[in-house]
């Protein structure tokens, strides 16, 4: 029958139609308002009313299966182009998945956990103070009254709390020897790194938010060769056997004698890497320690200047700028 042979010629275009568009033009001439199927229903009032009747219900019945198959191809059409998409857009992940490390600690970090083992082998404790302070554990127990030059030369950063200038970050470690004698009983052997602060401005050789770590002895008998000893027997645990060290004298308010100490370099050179002293009785006697009875030396330097030596950087701002490609290689 005619009917039945264009089903059966249009579905099969319908199934080889490559695309949407194809598929389209298809629908239209063939069951589209002006199609193939829909004109012949046109003819269909010239015929007598029975055979109208049957040949109306072939004609739609035919209509509606075509309508079907262009529905189904339609959207196999569609995923078709949807998982072409969808391969055309895929990122190959598996370089990322690869590239996904475990992080490390920071250097500086690293560099402070080598310090503390350094010094816990040694025998000594590690101390922790507030980076907040009062101007009595930055300054006075220090020996630094308020009207005292050095005060100047710590640049500190005041906090706008209390009276004026007196609550500060703290500008460098050695407020921790105050607490630590506050607290507790010589023989006293502690570390004590963390933050400190100053206003400087940030350059090759500067950071306004720098590390520090300090060491207090305080026990009988104690003096200028032990300090000397100390500083050497961790210089060389730290940077390793062949590095010397040497004192040069120095002033600094809470040590009494005074001196900065440096270490060598591979072209012969010195490096200044601290200060260091014998402390001052007044700060013994501040803390309620006889200084008849006990004696002590403290150091104090920067960890982050220790890591620049250490893996010779050019810049101290490369600790703080974040780069990972930069920090991974450490
Ligand atoms: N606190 C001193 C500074 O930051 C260093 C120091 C610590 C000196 C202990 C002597 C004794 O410059």
């Amino acid at each position: 029958m005619e009917l039945t042979s264009i089903v059966d010629g249009t579905s099969a275009q319908i199934a080889d139609a490559g695309d949407l568009e194809a598929l389209d033009a298809l629908e239209r001439s063939s069951i589209g308002k002006k199609g193939e199927l829909t004109l012949k229903k046109k003819e269909l009032g010239s015929l007598e009313p029975d055979a109208r009747k049957a040949a109306g219900q072939a004609l739609n019945e035919a209509m509606r299966a075509l309508s079907d198959r262009f529905a189904e191809r339609r959207s196999e059409l569609a995923a078709a182009a949807e998982a072409t998409r969808l391969a055309s857009e895929r990122l190959d992940l598996t370089e990322a998945l690869t590239e996904i490390r475990r992080g490390h600690a920071h250097l500086v970090t690293q560099a402070r956990d080598r310090l503390e083992d350094v010094f816990v082998g040694m025998g000594f404790t590690v101390a922790e103070g507030p980076e907040v302070e009062s101007a009595w554990y930055n300054f006075e127990a220090l020996n630094i009254p308020e009207w005292h030059p050095a005060r100047g030369s710590f640049d500190t950063i005041f906090v706008d709390l209390g009276e004026p200038e007196q609550v500060m970050l703290r500008s460098h470690t050695s407020p921790v020897q105050i607490r630590t004698m506050e607290n507790q009983k010589p023989p006293i052997y502690i570390v004590a790194p963390g933050r400190t602060f100053r206003t400087d401005t940030a350059d090759a050789t500067h950071l306004p938010a720098f590390n520090q770590i300090e060491g207090l002895v305080v026990d009988r008998g104690i003096g200028l060769g032990d300090l000397a000893g100390t500083i050497e027997s961790f210089v060389h645990a730290f940077f390793g056997h062949e590095v010397k060290t040497r004192l040069r004298p120095s002033y600094f308010p809470f040590t009494e004698p005074s001196a900065e100490f440096d270490i060598s370099t591979a072209d012969g050179g010195w490096l200044e890497l601290g200060g260091c002293g014998v402390v001052h009785p007044n700060v013994l006697a501040n803390c309620g320690i006889d200084p008849e009875e006990w004696q002590g030396f403290a150091f104090g330097f920067g960890i982050d200047r220790l890591a620049v030596m250490r893996y010779q950087l050019d810049d101290i701002r490369e600790l703080v700028n974040n780069d990972v490609r930069f920090l991974r290689q450490f």
